[in-house]
């Protein structure tokens, strides 16, 4: 931690920062320049924060040199993780294509639609049975009944199933169900949600606050982390910004560098970024040429009569152009053998 002192700070401003830092156990070293002095700090950073450094008179400012989420960054675990899903692996070893319904309908609907995911190369299914909705007047999810047919599907077609948590007081019964667990955009800064799923016992796909800064989001890891699970997989679904052609602007940055930060594995999600059918493909390519970890999208057998999502839903020509590209592209960029 650096202190950087006011232009107009005093020597007991300083005495003060330095008396305040060795009280709790720390080193301070200061260094006094031409307008201002600064004062790096040595020690348990926690205790630190405990101090309200920036409070103290003739402080301007006081900045981390560290990460401020432990467990997730990379800092303390260099190497770059792999979370298995049921025997499948999310990881830098591999590229994981995850794809089903965006909600559970009926049997009928999510076997075709997961069927149709596997014959395109899904490894994942997915499938909501608890649906986050802008309106309390649409279609809010078939709940324990949909979370059984999830169970069904994956008996038949022997795909694992990701599907979202929404409240805390369902994550035992999803968990039961399900091999993992998501968190939506919408639920990415509820705290006491983060903390159930980080002590359901089953791994976790962590996508991003539409309004969270890229340290938001590994915050919101870390309070998964916190609670011992480390089987995290975080995904970029897009974010807020001023353009309307898309439903959220995909943050393909985000991809790298949060790869650069956090060991944690990342994927991303072009149907809920863009909400746009006709983008899935260019974006799922663009996802692969950064080195994304994977890519979970939106199929329905009949995209006109989903109760979810039917716009971003993708069948036919479009999951064909899909399939083509998560097979031929990972081994193109030596992501994976081929
Ligand atoms: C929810 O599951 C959908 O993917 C999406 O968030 C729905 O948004 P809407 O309720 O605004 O249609
Ligand atoms: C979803 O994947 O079903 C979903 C609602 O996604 P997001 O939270 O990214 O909008």
């Amino acid at each position: 931690m650096v202190v950087v002192m006011t232009p107009e700070a005093t020597d007991a401003d300083i005495a003060h920062v330095v008396e305040k830092v060795e009280s709790v156990g720390g080193e301070a070293f200061v260094s006094k320049g031409v307008v201002r002095t600064i004062i790096g700090l040595v020690g348990d950073i926690d205790s630190f924060h405990g101090l309200n450094l920036r409070s103290l008179p003739g402080v301007a400012n006081v900045h981390r040199i560290s990460d401020p989420y432990k467990l997730v960054s990379r800092q303390h675990h260099p190497d770059r993780s792999t979370v298995w899903v049921r025997g499948v692996p999310v990881g830098p070893d591999s590229f994981t294509f995850m794809a089903g319904p965006c909600a559970v309908e009926s049997p009928q609907q999510t076997l075709e639609a997961v069927e149709m995911a596997k014959a395109a190369g899904a490894t994942i299914m997915r499938g909501g049975a608890y649906k986050p909705r802008t309106s309390p007047y649409a279609f809010q999810g078939l709940g324990e009944k949909g979370l059984e047919i999830l169970a069904a599907v994956r008996e038949a077609t022997g795909l694992p199933v990701v599907t979202e948590v929404v409240d805390a007081r369902d994550v035992p019964v999803v968990a039961q169900y399900a091999d993992m667990l998501q968190i939506g955009t919408r639920n990415a800064a509820n705290f006491g949600l983060l903390q159930a799923v980080g002590e359901a016992g089953k791994p976790v796909l962590l996508k991003r606050g539409m309004t969270a800064t890229i340290e938001e989001w590994l915050m919101a890891a870390e309070y998964i982390a916190q609670r011992g699970n480390l089987d995290i997989v975080l995904c970029e679904r897009g974010i807020r910004t001023f353009e309307p052609s898309t439903r959220n602007t995909l943050d393909i940055s985000a991809v790298p560098v949060v790869q650069a930060t956090s060991h944690l594995p990342v994927i991303v999600d072009p149907s809920h970024a863009s909400g746009r059918k006709d983008l899935v493909v260019p974006l799922s390519r663009a996802a692969i040429a950064v080195g994304a970890d994977g890519v979970i999208v939106d199929v329905h057998p009949d995209p006109e009569t989903a109760l979810c999502d039917g716009p971003q839903a993708l069948l036919g020509a479009e999951l064909r152009a899909l399939a083509q590209a998560v097979r031929q592209l990972p081994p193109a960029l030596g992501r994976v053998d081929a």
